[in-house]
């Protein structure tokens, strides 16, 4: 997909999940919707979800709403390029998963993945969302830059 259409994509799509959620404050709710939003807006997503920062456990993450096919159920801060996302608080971009040195293979499916930290309001990391493809290169600049305004708009500045 040629990043003009991804632009076009993200734009509709972006407000029409803010549109869905105004006022909706429940964690759960806006994960899930943010997960079939995107997953039907783009044929290309086919895992998409979410790993929680486990309260009991900080250094690790569980697994959160998603659609797809089965997720790992727990990952250790570090380790997979969700992992490494979370541990550095950073998005991560991987066009090749297969070369990423951390890479945890839930689904021999996936090829490519993006990972974007979720901030709550108070600043503190929450989640990560990730997404795979089954293609290889699948996410760019582009899609970093509307997942994190979107993370930011829907976990940052929630009332
Ligand atoms: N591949 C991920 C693990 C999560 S699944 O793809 C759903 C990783 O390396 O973090």
């Amino acid at each position: 997909m040629d990043n003009s259409k991804k632009e076009q994509i993200y734009q509709r799509v972006s407000k029409e999940i803010l549109s869905v959620l105004a006022g909706q404050d429940n964690q759960t709710a806006r994960m899930a919707t943010i997960n079939c939003l995107l997953s039907q807006a783009f044929p290309t997503f086919y895992w998409t979800g979410f790993y929680l920062v486990d309260p009991l456990k900080t250094d690790e993450l569980v697994v959160g709403p998603y659609q797809g096919t089965l997720g790992c159920l727990r990952i250790p801060f570090g380790r997979g390029v969700c992992g490494v996302a979370a541990a550095k608080a950073e998005t991560q971009v991987v066009e090749d998963v297969h070369v990423f040195s951390n890479h945890i293979a839930c689904d021999v499916n996936s090829n490519s993945e993006i990972v974007v930290p979720v901030i709550d309001k108070s600043g503190a990391l929450i989640a990560v969302f990730d997404v795979d493809s089954t293609k290889p290169a699948s996410f760019n600049e582009v899609d970093k830059r509307h997942l994190e305004a979107l993370m930011s708009a829907v976990f940052s500045n929630q009332d």
